[in-house]
């Protein structure tokens, strides 16, 4: 198979998805690559580094997409993107559909087979390939909500973790998964007081050990959350069903309840956002503010670390790059139900069934888009 690799054009973003170790593997399994000049330099990987391993530089995206059977992406495909999408590819990356209708129908006008890294599930139902970028928006969640909690920042003017004699800020985070397990770390490590919540009981027994005790949690009830918001400097939103539409967990009418110039980060931003005054925003003008709360809702906050994103994303997925490049989608999903999930849109139709609620449009069981596709 011919894979492709575009550079990434979202605002903002500098990863990559495939290293020169990936252009190596997929070489060794008999694939084609071909990548767009200077797709890996924000991640500081030159196209001599691609060519050394085998890979093809060509000149611009429109050349990749015409090459290609394949295309590996970070994230979303952008509006010029989704117009180079034809029936025979199949896109692989970071979708997140539920919120967006639009490229939801885009993709679906495109016929191609759109593989979304977000709902590929592992054998124990757990999200590999959105696991690793987890790891990283949450670190980067605190860092990010101590900085704005600086008065230059227009913050409240507070150090997270305090000093002798001087109380230490609190921290909430709302959903204790990857996001929120990770930002709880940062935010112990800062020493600031700190409180998960959660509404997965079993969750909050293992967070309590993993964090060896030294955060609060709490279950995530209407009336726990509204009892905690007046205590704090910063509260990050980490909430996720499963590829759905993220639930509104802090209200607007809740941010009365808060300090003023305190922060809220959304890391759930990219599933539509959880706190109800959410909007996207970029690296370049992270934060907004609504009734005097400082919001910072970045969609991809692990691009702002490519160094570090790129690899930690490509050691993930590049096993199930080269599962799709040697068997092609359909028998791939087929040998493996969790690579199955990850198919949202294929032949036209949307796969996906927490999408199709999301959105609006018809449900069509993958196998029986699969084989519509295949006749056709
Ligand atoms: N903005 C970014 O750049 C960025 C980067 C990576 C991940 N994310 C997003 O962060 C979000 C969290 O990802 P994750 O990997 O931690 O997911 P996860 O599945 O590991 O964790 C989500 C947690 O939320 C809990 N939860 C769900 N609904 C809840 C509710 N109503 N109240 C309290 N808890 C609730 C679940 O029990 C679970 O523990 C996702 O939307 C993901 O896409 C964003």
């Amino acid at each position: 198979m011919k894979v492709g690799v575009p550079t990434e054009i979202k605002t903002d973003e500098y990863r990559v998805a495939l290293t020169p170790a990936g252009v190596r593997e997929l070489a060794q399994h008999g694939h084609e690559v071909v990548v767009q000049a200077g797709a890996g330099v924000g991640s500081a990987i030159e196209d001599a580094d691609y060519e050394s391993q085998g890979a093809r530089v060509l000149p611009d995206a429109e050349a990749v997409f015409a090459e290609a059977d394949m295309i590996v992406k970070v994230k979303e495909p952008q509006p010029g993107e989704v117009a180079l999408l034809e029936p025979r590819h199949t896109l692989f990356t970071y979708l997140h559909l539920a919120p967006d209708p639009e490229l939801t129908r885009g993709l679906m006008a495109s016929g191609a087979t759109c593989v979304a890294y977000e709902t590929v599930e592992d054998d124990r139902g757990r999200l590999p390939l959105l696991a690793p970028m987890s790891e990283v928006a949450g670190k980067i969640a605190t860092q990010a909500g101590a900085f704005m909690l600086e008065k230059p920042m227009g913050g409240r003017g507070m150090l997270l973790g305090g000093v002798p004699g001087v109380a230490a800020g609190t921290v909430l985070v709302i959903g204790g998964g990857v996001v929120g397990m990770n930002a709880a770390i940062i935010a112990l490590g800062m020493q600031a007081e700190t409180y998960v919540f959660d509404h997965n009981v079993d969750r909050l027994r293992e967070l309590e050990s993993m964090l060896n005790w030294r955060a609060s949690t709490v279950y995530a009830s209407t009336l726990a959350i509204e009892e905690h918001l007046p205590e704090a400097d910063l509260v990050i939103g980490a909430v996720l069903v499963h590829g759905a539409r993220a639930p509104h967990v802090v209200t607007r009418e809740q941010l009365g309840l808060m300090k003023r110039q305190a922060v809220l980060v959304d890391v759930s931003i990219d599933q539509g956002g959880c706190f109800e005054t959410s909007r996207p925003t970029t690296h370049s003008d992270p934060t907004y503010e609504v009734d005097g709360i400082t919001h910072y809702c970045v969609a991809n906050m692990p691009g702002a670390v490519p160094i570090t994103s790129t690899y930690a994303l490509t050691n993930a997925t590049m096993p199930y790059v080269i599962h799709l490049a040697d068997d092609g989608v359909a028998a791939a999903a087929r040998a493996n139900p969790g690579l199955a999930e990850g198919v949202n849109v294929a032949g036209g139709k949307l796969t996906y069934a927490p999408v199709a609620e999301a959105t609006g449009e018809p449900y069509t069981p993958l196998f029986d888009a699969l084989e519509e596709r295949a006749a056709a």
